[in-house]
């Protein structure tokens, strides 16, 4: 069992699989030209399998693939396909924009995956157009019905974000009424050097929660311990879905945070507010080192996992890590 320097037992790893994305959202922009990781320091899909058995080994349950946009990387389905045959205990779950979707879903089903978070801020094509750059939104509503129609379970995570798409509370609202989907809002992050993160555009769980709660009738829901992961969910009355919010800044979820995650080029985060990173890369990558080596640094890494809080606190009003979204998966 992995256990941090806080006795906190760490379980599930978010593996970033690109940081390459099809959208270009502007919280995740850098404000200059974006800058990819260039091709050979991305870890090959060979090598992710080996991580994963790594972190299988260090009895990591639970494997989240991000990006970027994972459906964005040549042969993702074919990556999970891997995965399912290496790592046949691992539950394996996907954060998508659902922009590549449709038409997929049934062969991810059949590769074994059960759960779907999809990245969605607004329910607005124009705006949809004007946060993402691109006019896509159409594609993720049928990849939406496309995954509930074979049984899919269905997160959908919006960034909570005034004066962007705090005024679409009540379409949101709708659509966990009319669906059986989750759909949570996340407090925007001040995360990236040059992020658009600021004051004006915080909307707190709150806020959000008081604001639906005026609209619908809405039952907090007990959590399931540790495994239930820091939403917070509420029941609808007479509605299919839930409504959840996730309040990284505003009530914090440190002392209960049970992950790690690895970006495309194979660093070892192991808080989200914190750029101090361990290269795995080398190890995954030299031929005699092996899963040992990896399980080794992960375990040393693991000591001094930070409370994210504390250096929330420590960055106020500038942002909590340089490297952008888009490259650390979520
Ligand atoms: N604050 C909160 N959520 C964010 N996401 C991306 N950037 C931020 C931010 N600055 C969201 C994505 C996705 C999830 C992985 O994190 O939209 O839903």
């Amino acid at each position: 069992m992995l256990v941090d320097g806080y006795g906190r037992e760490v379980s599930y790893l978010r593996l970033s699989v690109t940081d390459r994305c099809n959208l270009n959202c502007f919280y995740c922009r850098t404000g200059q030209e974006m800058e990819y990781i260039p091709h050979e320091n991305i870890l090959t899909y060979e090598e992710m399998v080996v991580l994963a058995r790594a972190a299988r080994a260090l009895r990591v349950e639970k494997l989240r693939l991000t990006g970027g946009e994972p459906f964005a990387r040549r042969d993702f389905l074919a990556f999970l396909g891997l995965l399912r045959e290496q790592c046949p205990e691992l539950d394996v779950r996907i954060t998508t924009n659902a922009t590549l979707l449709a038409g997929k879903a049934a062969a991810v089903k059949h590769l074994g995956i059960r759960r779907i978070n999809i990245s969605m801020d607004t329910l607005d094509p124009a705006k949809f157009l004007e946060i993402t750059g691109r006019d896509m939104l159409d594609r993720v509503l049928a990849a939406i019905d496309e995954c509930l129609g074979l049984g899919l379970r269905v997160k959908i995570n919006v960034v909570a974000m005034k004066g962007v798409n705090d005024m679409e509370l009540p379409a949101f609202v709708r659509l966990a009424c009319d669906k059986p989907v989750d759909v949570r809002f996340i407090e925007f992050m001040p995360i990236g050097a040059s992020t658009r993160w600021n004051d004006a555009a915080t909307w707190t769980a709150r806020e959000i929660i008081a604001q639906a709660g005026a609209m619908v009738r809405l039952t907090p829901l007990e959590r399931h311990g540790r495994s239930g992961g820091p939403a917070r969910l509420f029941a609808i009355e007479g509605g299919q879905g839930r409504l959840g919010v996730i309040s990284p800044l505003s009530d914090h979820f440190c002392t209960s945070c049970n992950r790690l995650r690895v970006t495309s080029d194979g660093r070892l985060r192991t808080c989200l507010f914190s750029d101090k990173e361990y290269r795995l890369r080398p190890a995954l990558r030299h031929p005699r080192l092996g899963i040992d080596h990896v399980v080794g640094i992960m375990r040393r890494a693991l000591r001094t996992k930070p409370m994210g809080y504390e250096l929330l606190e420590l960055r106020r009003r500038a942002q909590v890590c340089d490297r952008v979204m888009s490259s650390i998966g979520g």
